[in-house]
C-alpha cells in the first residue's frame, strides 16, 4: 500500500481517497508511527499529510526521522513538507504570515520536472499555513514558488523524495491530482491497478477464512452500508448468512419494499422480516419529547434484533450449526475516527447494536472497515444491488418517528410518508439527487394554520423543507433549491396530501440548527 501519515484527520482521509482514485490502494497511519513499524507494512510510497499545527509549536506532532531514510518514496504535504524540510537539513521560517485559500504559484523554469512536468507555469492551488520553507535542503530542486513562499515545492529525484506546500488533494488546486499521479506513477513507479471492485475477490476470500463453516447473522437498516455489507459476505457464504430486518413502522414509502423484494431478487440472501410497526407505536403512543422518542425507539429496536438473532441461533443449533458472527457495515472514517482499533470486538460493547443477550456471543464481520462511503457504493453497484439502496442519502435510524414534531401516530406517518415521497420524487426528477446530502421533511404535527382550498377554509399542518448541502454531516448549509422546484413541490404537497395546508422551507445552516429538527 502507500501509506498516508496523519498530522491531522481531515486532510489524510481526502489524500488517501486521492491516492485511491488514482488506482492505488492506500491506508493512514497516524503520524507516532514508527520507522519499523512503516517498514514492516513494507510500503510503495508513503505520503505525509498536512495539519493545523505549525513545527515550531510545543507539542507539534513529529515524524521519526528514520522514516526518511527508508529508502521509500515520499511526497510531504503542507505540513508533512515543513517537516520532511526541516528534517533533512532545511529551513522553515516562522514567519507569522499566513497564506489562506486560492493563491498563483510559478513553476520553476525545470517544467519537465518530477511532480509537475507538463503543468503550465502559472496556475493557482490552495495554500493554508503559516510558516514558509525558506531553503530547501541540500541536493534539493526548487520546483515553484508563490509571493510569499519561495520554496512552495521541492524534488530530489535521486532519494525519490517530494513534497509541495500546497494542498494537491483539494479540487481547488487544479492541477492537485496530476501530482499526485506523477508522484506515485512516475517518482515512485506504483501501477494505477486498484480499484474498488476488485475489494470484492479480496474481501471474499478473507471471509470465507474468518468464518470458517460457522454461521452469520446482519441487521439490515436499508441503508447502503449494511446492505453493501450484507451482499459481500453472501457472496462469501452464500445460505449460511441470515439478515434480519425490522420493520418499525417509521419507515419511508417504499423502503420496506426495497428491502423485502428488490435486495432479495438482487442478492438472493436469506431474509427475517420483523413487523414490530405494532409494538414500536404503541411503546410511542402520546411520546413527544425527541429523546423519549429516540430512547423508545432504540430500545424497541434492540430487542425486536435480539428476538430475531435468537430465533436465528436457535434454529441453527436445531440443524446442528452454530452462529458465530455477525457483520457490520463499519467504514474506514470510522476506524480511522475512533483511533484504528484492531479486528474483532465483543458486540456487548458495541453501540452500534447494542447489547444482546449474555449468551449470544458473536464476533465481527466487517468487510467495509478499509472503505470509503463512494468506495461501498461502487462495490455495491458492482455486485448488482438495486440504485434506490446503492445511491441512497442518509436516513436516521429512528427514521420518520424524528420527523414528526410532536407525538406519533399511524395517520400522521401516513401524511409525511406522502409529502417525503413527493419531495424525493421531485428533487430526483430535478437532478439533485447528487448535489444535496439529503431533503428531511418534517411534519409539524403540534402546528396547525389557517389557509384556504376550494371554497373552505381549512386548518392544516405545515410541512417543512430541509434540504442540506454537506461534506460530512458535521456542518451543513441549506441548500438554494431553484423557486420552480420548490414551487413545484409545494403545489404538490398541498394538493395531494390531506391534512397539509402550508409548505415552508428551512433556511438555516448547521451550526446553528442541526440537520434533523429532533
Ligand atoms: P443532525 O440532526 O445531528 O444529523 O445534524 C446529522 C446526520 O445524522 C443523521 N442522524 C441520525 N442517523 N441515527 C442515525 O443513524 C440517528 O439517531 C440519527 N440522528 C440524526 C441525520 O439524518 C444527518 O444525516
Amino acid at each position: 500500500p502507500v501509506l498516508v501519515v496523519d498530522f491531522g484527520a481531515q486532510y489524510a482521509q481526502l489524500i488517501a481517497r486521492r491516492v485511491r482514485e488514482a488506482g492505488v490502494y492506500s491506508e493512514i497511519v497516524p503520524h507516532a508511527v514508527t520507522a519499523e513499524e512503516i517498514a514492516a507494512r513494507r510500503p510503495a510510497g508513503i505520503v505525509l499529510s498536512g495539519g493545523p499545527s505549525s513545527v515550531y509549536e510545543d507539542g507539534a506532532p513529529a515524524l521519526d526521522p528514520g522514516i526518511l531514510e527508508l529508502g521509500v518514496p515520499v511526497l510531504g504535504i503542507c505540513y508533512g513538507f515543513q517537516v520532511m524540510a526541516q528534517q533533512l537539513g532545511g529551513t522553515v521560517a516562522h514567519t507569522g504570515r499566513r497564506e489562506y485559500g486560492s493563491t498563483a504559484v510559478r513553476l520553476a523554469d525545470a517544467q519537465d520536472a518530477p511532480l509537475v512536468a507538463g503543468q503550465p507555469a502559472e496556475q493557482v492551488v490552495w495554500m493554508s499555513h503559516g510558516d514558509s520553507v525558506s531553503a530547501a535542503p541540500d541536493g534539493f530542486q526548487v520546483l515553484a514558488s508563490s509571493e510569499s513562499t519561495p520554496v512552495a515545492a521541492f524534488a530530489n529525484d535521486e532519494r525519490r523524495m517530494y513534497g509541495v506546500q500546497w494542498h494537491p488533494e483539494v479540487k481547488h488546486s487544479v492541477h492537485g491530482q496530476e501530482v499526485i499521479e506523477r508522484f506515485l506513477h512516475d517518482a515512485a513507479g506504483i501501477g494505477a491497478d486498484w480499484n474498488p471492485g476488485n475489494v470484492i475477490a479480496e474481501q471474499v476470500e478473507r471471509i470465507r477464512a474468518q468464518v470458517g463453516d460457522a454461521r452469520v447473522i446482519c441487521g439490515l437498516s436499508g441503508g447502503v452500508d449494511s446492505a453493501v455489507a450484507a451482499a459481500l459476505v453472501q457472496r462469501a457464504v452464500g445460505d449460511r448468512l441470515t439478515c434480519v430486518f425490522v420493520d418499525h413502522g417509521l419507515l419511508r414509502e417504499g423502503e420496506a419494499e426495497q428491502v423485502e423484494r428488490d435486495y432479495v431478487a438482487a442478492t438472493g440472501v436469506n431474509l427475517v422480516v420483523v413487523d414490530a410497526a405494532d409494538t414500536f407505536l404503541s411503546a410511542l403512543e402520546g411520546v413527544s419529547d425527541p429523546e423519549t422518542k429516540r430512547k423508545i425507539i432504540g430500545r424497541e429496536f434492540i430487542r425486536a434484533f435480539e428476538r430475531a438473532a435468537s430465533d436465528v441461533v436457535a434454529q441453527a443449533q436445531e440443524e446442528g450449526g452454530k452462529v458465530g458472527f455477525l457483520v457490520q457495515g463499519t467504514l474506514y472514517p470510522d476506524v480511522v475516527e475512533s483511533g484504528g482499533g484492531s479486528g474483532t470486538a465483543n458486540i456487548k460493547s458495541h453501540h452500534n447494536v447494542g447489547g444482546l443477550p449474555e449468551d449470544l456471543e458473536f464476533a465481527l464481520v466487517e468487510p467495509l472497515r478499509t472503505l470509503f462511503k463512494d468506495e461501498v457504493r461502487a462495490i455495491g453497484r458492482e455486485l448488482g444491488l438495486p440504485e434506490v439502496i446503492v445511491g441512497r442519502q442518509p436516513f436516521p435510524g429512528p427514521g420518520l418517528g424524528i420527523r414528526i414534531v410532536g407525538s406519533i401516530t399511524r395517520d400522521r406517518l401516513a401524511t409525511l410518508r406522502r409529502a417525503d415521497a413527493i419531495v424525493r420524487e421531485e428533487l430526483s426528477a430535478a437532478g439533485w439527487d447528487d448535489e444535496i446530502w439529503q431533503c428531511p421533511v418534517v411534519l409539524l404535527a403540534d402546528v396547525r394554520s389557517v389557509g384556504v382550498q376550494g371554497d373552505g377554509r381549512t386548518y392544516g399542518h405545515p410541512i417543512v423543507l430541509r434540504p442540506v448541502s454537506s461534506e460530512d454531516a458535521m456542518t451543513a448549509d441549506w441548500t438554494r433549491l431553484p423557486y420552480d422546484l420548490l414551487a413545484k413541490v409545494s403545489n404538490r404537497i398541498t394538493n395531494e396530501v390531506a391534512e397539509v395546508n402550508r409548505v415552508v422551507l428551512d433556511v438555516t445552516s448547521k451550526p446553528p440548527g442541526t440537520i434533523e429538527w429532533e
